[in-house]
């Protein structure tokens, strides 16, 4: 018997040890519509590719995955299609995520001992079968322990907010495809609001816009490259513009268009002003102690949406709250998943919804 006890305590041992050496690496993934960002700790983000994989169909094979994907939007051959697997922040499509995961997760971690602890952000307004596929997919790409958190609370961890602290702090995660606002204190959502209204839905009032006022036909990608170059949803003194080739509604023909930033709040005032009311509504069911803190702080927003040249001053104006767009937004929620795994490094095994647990233990 003692021989046995023996070999256990030295069993023990070894396993302590072991654990010890930190074989399991722990991995952060922004999942997006748009764009998937992974974060692995002690490195930070370590890819950042577009939401886009390229598959043959005649033999069903994934020819590209992320950059390489995105390049060959609009130019494949007959047999090859670009698919973007995520749709307003949720899977659509199981297999081709599934792929795109398994990308990620080998290249972030190369070979390891250990399959990783991975934790990945769902919009906060997920219904549990589109959480359970996530949690599935990341688990058949090889992920060992699976978390999920919320998309804006990682973006506030991201942004370098306390979100542990007694205090009332508002973000706002403008994505590609969805819009997440939320009100956080002691670590919790105290109230929260995710729309399927972000960058996306403002390409398509700007192709829909140039179409509508210029009788010009232009891509979704074009849209984006308008938005990013000259999107404006404030008034300002210097008046940008952009030369982009279309389609004639009338003739069919190729036709130039000469596009304004001025033009820019009528183009995009469809989803914009969906995207206030939400914010509105948010402000007006946050508790009024947690209020005076938000007044204080200001309102963070984080998310490539919020990057449209001054949609924080436009949220300024309506709310009366100061606004400001954090540090590198588009990279938030993937560096907040990864702090979220370093900061609870004794979650239980398995999958845990993390932000479910905290708000059932408050
Ligand atoms: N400089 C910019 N100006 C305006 N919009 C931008 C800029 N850069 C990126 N975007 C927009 O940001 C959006 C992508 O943002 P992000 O990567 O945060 O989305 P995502 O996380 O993939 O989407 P989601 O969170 O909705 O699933 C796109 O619509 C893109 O056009
Ligand atoms: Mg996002």
């Amino acid at each position: 018997m003692a021989k046995v006890g023996g070999a256990r305590g030295i069993f023990a041992r070894i396993k302590k040890w072991i654990s010890g050496l930190n074989l399991r690496r722990n991995v952060g993934i922004d999942l997006g519509t748009v764009n998937t960002l992974v974060y692995v700790e002690g490195k930070g983000v370590v890819l950042k590719e577009p939401s886009v994989v390229a598959v043959d169909k005649t033999t069903d094979q994934i020819v590209a995955v992320g950059n390489e994907a995105q390049a060959l939007i609009g130019r494949t051959p007959a047999n090859l299609e670009t698919i973007r697997p995520l749709r307003d922040g949720v899977i659509s499509q199981y297999d081709v995520t599934l792929r795109m995961l398994q990308y990620c997760i080998r290249n972030a971690c190369g070979h390891m001992l250990l399959p990783p602890r991975v934790m990945i952000c769902v919009p906060s307004g997920v219904t549990e079968v589109e959480e359970r596929a996530v949690v599935d997919a990341a688990r058949e790409a090889g992920a060992g322990k699976v978390y999920l958190m919320e998309e804006p609370v990682a973006a506030a961890l991201g942004a370098g907010v306390d979100i542990d602290a007694p205090v009332g702090r508002m973000i706002i995660d403008i994505g590609g495809g969805t819009t997440d606002i939320a009100v956080i204190s002691m670590g919790g959502v105290v109230v929260s609001e995710s729309v399927r209204i972000a960058g996306e839905k403002l390409d398509d009032a700007i192709a829909r816009y140039v179409k509508r006022e210029h009788g010009v036909l232009i891509g979704i990608q074009t849209a984006e490259l308008i938005k990013q170059r000259i999107g404006a949803l404030y008034t300002h003194k210097q008046v940008r513009s952009v030369e982009v080739r279309g389609r004639s509604a009338q003739t069919g023909l190729p036709q130039t268009v000469t596009l304004s930033s001025k033009e820019m709040l009528e183009a995009m005032a469809e989803p914009v002003s969906a995207i206030l009311d939400v914010v509105c509504s948010v402000i007006e069911r946050t508790p009024p102690e947690l209020l005076g803190d938000i007044l204080k702080y200001g309102i963070i927003m984080t998310g490539g949406g919020s990057m449209v040249n001054g949609f924080d001053k436009l949220i300024c104006k309506v709310t009366g709250v100061p606004v400001r767009v954090a540090e590198d937004p588009v990279c938030c929620v993937a560096k907040g998943t990864g702090i979220a795994l370093r900061n609870y490094k004794q979650l239980p095994e398995g999958t845990i919804n993390l932000a479910r647990a905290r708000r059932d233990r408050l």
